[in-house]
């Protein structure tokens, strides 16, 4: 288990390129089983997360090669596929479970187990498995398992009582091959969502409306092949935004989206940061002249503001002039990184589904831990500016999803080096 040892660090200056979407690649590298033709993904980035749904797919059957170095993975799942989905792979990842829809469509049964909850909460199927139905699969739970069996898909009308990322993709990837017209209604509409649209309708679906509410899918009978480059991470790029603020300094991030940051950049203006467009990118410095100052988030589906970037913001609020309240609408416990802030000095209560925060001048380095993907990068932001020396653990839940973050921000000035946690020594 390794960890980071973060040092008391200047303000973080320069530019860093930002890597492809995890949130994209990982329904993209689901679709590529519903077609029998080849795909190139481009852009892909190295992250474990990645690495688990590269060994997902070969578990099923798909013909998988990955060039690290240029981020180029080639699928081709034309043989004979397993309709099923191993247990330890998905329960390390939930968007294991994207797979569901798109082995229905394509086999016309499945077998995925249910994936847990995890540390930001319950995170229930409920909607992924209320769509398949809907076009017509029979869904049984048992024994920890979902079964799903359709001949054949036939599309129909869903609603989402909630605009849920991964049921609008998975009953999205079904419908493609389904009879006739689906239509998603209150559906996602995050920029991963058009992504995974345009890589579809490259390999011949039929999408229309994807980024809006509702969405109408034309079933096709079967798909081609697909070359697609993956859109830039845009909470990837949101941390680098952040540490400029947090540590007072003068960050570009280049290969960006800047639609994509829109209630980043607004709320980083509102704490008084400067964030201008550039021809390479978006450029974010702190000026002097003005202090940080609190505002209030509140987390909300896209176009509101992420909730992947609910701990990195508070990071930069705990260290703001005045009372800052971070509402937190999405997941029911997304606020594990509290404690490990308050135990670097920080002044946070939380009342149900807010955190109230009063700005302290200094956070002090001590041992604290990624308890998970978000929450570990916030730490990592806010051990920055702590006075002395932070022990970051369990920072391979960071690997999850973000590549090479150390050396980005080492680039930029940061002292952060990753160590081999020391196994207890045999007490024995
Ligand atoms: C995706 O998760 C992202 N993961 C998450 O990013 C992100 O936080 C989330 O969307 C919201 O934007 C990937 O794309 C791989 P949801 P997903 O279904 O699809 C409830 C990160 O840090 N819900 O939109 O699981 C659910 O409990 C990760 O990169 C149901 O009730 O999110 C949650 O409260 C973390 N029933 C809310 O909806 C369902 O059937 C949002 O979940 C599905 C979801």
């Amino acid at each position: 288990m390794s960890r980071f040892i973060i040092k008391s660090s200047p303000p973080l200056k320069g530019s860093v390129k930002i890597s492809g979407s995890k949130n994209a690649v990982l329904p993209i590298l689901a679709a590529s089983l519903l077609t029998e033709g080849k795909c190139v993904i481009r852009d892909v980035p190295r992250q474990s997360d990645v690495d688990t749904m590269r060994m997902l797919l070969e578990s099923i059957g798909v013909n998988l090669s990955w060039d690290e170095n240029t981020g180029v993975i080639n699928t081709l799942a034309s043989g004979s596929l397993r309709a099923a989905a191993e247990y330890e792979l998905v329960s390390k990842m939930r968007a294991s479970f994207l797979v569901m829809g798109p082995l229905l469509a394509r086999l016309g049964e499945v077998n995925v187990p249910l994936p847990g909850g995890c540390a930001i909460g319950a995170r229930p199927v409920d909607l992924h498995l209320k769509g398949l139905s809907a076009l017509g699969a029979e869904v049984i739970q048992e024994h920890g398992n979902v079964r799903a069996r359709a001949k054949r898909l036939k599309g129909a009308r869903v609603y989402l009582d909630f605009p849920s990322v991964g049921a609008t993709e998975n009953i999205m990837m079904a419908a493609v091959l389904a009879d006739g017209v689906t239509i998603l209604e209150n559906c996602a509409v995050e920029p991963e969502i058009v992504d995974l649209a345009n890589f579809l309708n490259s390999a011949g679906a039929e999408i229309r409306g994807a980024g809006t509410g509702t969405v109408k899918i034309t079933g096709v009978k079967t798909l081609t092949e697909a070359d697609h480059s993956i859109i830039p991470d845009r909470i990837e790029a949101g941390t680098f935004m952040v540490a400029a603020g947090v540590t007072k300094g003068d960050i570009t991030v280049t290969n960006v989206v800047s639609d994509h940051l829109k209630p980043l950049i607004a709320k980083l203006k509102e704490a008084n940061l400067n964030v201008i467009e550039t021809d390479s990118g978006l450029r974010v410095y702190y000026d002097e002249s003005k202090s940080m100052v609190a505002s209030d988030v509140k987390t909300l589906p896209y176009p509101g503001f992420p909730t992947d970037m609910q701990a990195q913001f508070m990071s930069l609020l705990i260290l703001a002039k005045g009372t800052s309240i971070v509402t937190e609408t999405v997941f029911e416990n997304r606020f594990m990184h509290v404690g490990e802030f308050k135990r670097m000095g920080a002044d946070i209560k939380i009342e149900s589904r807010s955190a109230i925060i009063e700005g302290v001048k200094r956070l002090t380095g001590t041992q604290v831990k990624a308890t998970d993907l978000r929450a570990g990068a916030a730490l990592v932001l806010a051990a920055l500016t702590a006075s002395g020396t932070t022990e970051l653990s369990d920072i391979y839940h960071i690997d999850r999803g973000y590549c090479n973050l150390a050396d980005k921000l080492s680039s930029l000035g940061a002292k952060i080096t990753r160590e081999e946690e020391k196994l207890e020594k045999n007490t024995k």
